[in-house]
């Protein structure tokens, strides 16, 4: 399959980069990371969750965040909802996309949603007929797609199964997760080739966490099956709660580069991503997780 020549970016790192941190980080600096990720031209930004703050503290203040970005047209700001009461509170705040999010794990289900797979399924029913209501979005994801913490594999039917509930139920897109970040090339090409028998390629995204530095490897076998909507998160922030050990996204600055590299185009300014990385990794008092980042500063610093 001929690689695409546009590539869009699903930028998760407000959301997926910072719920996983124990050190609280103030309103002000994730509105300057929404900011800066905006400026870097990135045209769809997960800002946050309406999820229970039990489950997820950091992402408590994701209203305040909502209230305070400066949205720029043309640019989709985001917010995960798990059930109709995250659906009400993110339209309340001003949201104007969701996504819900759903395991090929029964047991990860469990773990992250506190449910059964198929519960999920019924409980985001409520949340699709209300946003076709307020004429919203919404953008669905599976976790675990090639492996689970709790189970270990995970077919790739299983992953087909789930996916084509949600596209069914009318998520515009199904965002497949590599949760723990230890698929492969090989395993990624299969899983993508399974449920695009059920899901169209164009209606599919990868979420690859680089646990096991297999992500880069990952989108570019994804390329390679006609896939061209990636998440990923700025200076390879993040972890899941409900998956212990996992790391980061890949790094949003290492797959611009890589698909710079490819002539695909992403609207996207590598320097300007470079800066908004090195800002919140001030914050957070660490180094970056992206090895271009790393190199680029360093140069800079020269
Ligand atoms: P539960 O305990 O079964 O729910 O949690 P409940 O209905 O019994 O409610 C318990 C309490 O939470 C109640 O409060 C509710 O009011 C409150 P209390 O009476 O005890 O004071 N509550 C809420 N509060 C705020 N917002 C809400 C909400 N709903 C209930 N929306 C629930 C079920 C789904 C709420 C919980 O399990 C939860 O919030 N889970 C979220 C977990 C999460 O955010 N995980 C990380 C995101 S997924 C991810 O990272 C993977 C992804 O990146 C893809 C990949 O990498 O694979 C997307
Ligand atoms: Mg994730």
């Amino acid at each position: 399959m001929p690689l695409p020549s546009h590539v869009r970016l699903v930028e998760v790192g407000p959301r997926d980069g910072l719920q996983n941190e124990a050190q609280p980080i103030s309103v002000t600096d994730k509105v300057q990371l929404v900011n800066a990720l905006t400026a870097a031209g990135l045209g769809y930004i997960e800002v946050g969750s309406f999820v229970s703050p039990k489950w997820v503290p950091q992402m408590a203040g994701s209203a305040d965040v909502f209230a305070q970005i400066q949205r720029q047209p043309g640019v989709t700001y985001a917010a995960l909802a798990p059930n109709l009461r995250g659906f009400e509170d993110a339209i309340a705040a001003g949201v104007k996309e969701v996504a819900v999010f759903a395991a090929a794990s029964e047991a990860f289900s469990q773990r992250n949603i506190n449910c059964s797979i198929s519960e999920s399924l019924q409980r985001f029913e409520p949340i699709m007929d209300a946003a076709r209501q307020h004429g919203v979005k919404v953008r669905g994801y599976v976790s675990c797609v090639l492996g689970c913490p709790y189970e270990g594999d995970v077919k790739p039917e299983q992953v087909a199964r789930v996916a084509r509930e949600l596209y069914a139920m009318g998520c515009y897109e199904v965002s497949l997760g590599d949760t723990i970040g230890t698929g492969t090339a090989g395993a990624t090409r299969t899983m993508f080739e399974v449920v695009s028998a059920d899901v169209p390629r164009e209606k599919l995204a990868g979420h690859f966490h680089d646990t096991y530095g297999q992500a880069m490897a990952n989108i570019y076998a994804s390329l390679l099956e006609g896939i061209s909507v990636f998440d990923s998160s700025i200076a390879g922030l993040g972890g899941c709660p409900y998956a212990k050990g996992a790391s980061g996204n890949v790094a949003t600055e290492d797959v611009v580069y890589l698909l710079n590299g490819l002539g695909i185009d992403t609207g996207i300014d590598l320097d300007a991503l470079i800066l908004a990385g090195q800002q919140i990794c001030t914050v957070l008092g660490r180094p970056t997780g992206s090895r271009v980042a790393k190199v680029r500063s360093a140069q800079y610093a020269d």
